[in-house]
């Protein structure tokens, strides 16, 4: 299985993709946020997203959303075609599109909302902690996203502030670079300071 950074080259299955992210969500019997083809061909051809593939074939797919001005980074649709399911697939997508909002946004707070059990296990996984709604992006275009949802009306009982999805939500520790603590020049100097009156 291959698990890749998108490129136009995988722009041939962005049909099937928004085929099965609407078709999944009706035998769930959840909404999701719907996109557009052109709104996913953005993502896929800007290398916003991570697609895997088998032998030519679609295997899965994720995006990456920015939002409150790049405050908070979200990992969204990910969607597995049926046939691939409970291999690996999701967990791996998953990783890497983790790793890509890493990389691309270091100091931007990674969130999702979700339902399902996979995604909250691989989510952990990831270091994502559960949290209430008010500590993810306040952005009024995310919460837009939620009105093509079956619960949309509990969301808006409930003034926004928890539905049925979990809201998870991993921080980065901004005094690390890639997992390594990085020392700022004050600090260093501090550092040095330190270390001399110690000796
Ligand atoms: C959810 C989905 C992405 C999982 O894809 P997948 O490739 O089968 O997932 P993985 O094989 O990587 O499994 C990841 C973990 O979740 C578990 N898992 C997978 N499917 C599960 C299910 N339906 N129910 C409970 N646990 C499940 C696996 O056992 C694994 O756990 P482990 O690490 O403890 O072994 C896939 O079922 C799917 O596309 N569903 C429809 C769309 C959807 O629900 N998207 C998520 C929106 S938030």
């Amino acid at each position: 299985m291959e698990i890749q950074v998108s490129s136009c080259e995988h722009l041939m299955y962005v049909s099937e993709i928004q085929q099965e992210m609407y078709d999944s969500a009706q035998r769930r019997g959840t909404g999701i946020a719907k996109r557009s083809v052109e709104y996913l061909s953005r993502k896929i051809s800007e290398g916003n997203a991570v697609v895997a593939t088998e032998n030519g074939e679609w295997v899965g797919f994720c995006y990456i959303e920015t939002w409150s001005h790049g405050q908070f980074v979200a990992n969204s649709g990910l969607i597995v075609s049926p046939k691939f399911r409970e291999r690996g697939a999701a967990t791996l997508i998953k990783n890497k599109v983790f790793q890509l909002s890493r990389n691309k946004y270091p100091t931007a707070k990674v969130f999702g909302l979700t339902t399902g059990l996979a995604v909250m296990k691989i989510n952990s996984d990831l270091g994502y902690k559960p949290v209430i709604y008010s500590e993810l992006t306040q952005d009024e275009e995310f919460w837009n996203g939620c009105r093509n949802c079956v619960n949309y009306e509990i969301l808006m009982k409930k003034e926004r502030k928890n539905c049925l999805c979990t809201a998870m939500l991993f921080v980065p520790d901004n005094n690390k670079v890639n997992g390594v603590v990085s020392i700022q020049p004050e600090n260093q100097y501090q550092n040095e300071q330190e270390s001399n009156l110690s000796i």
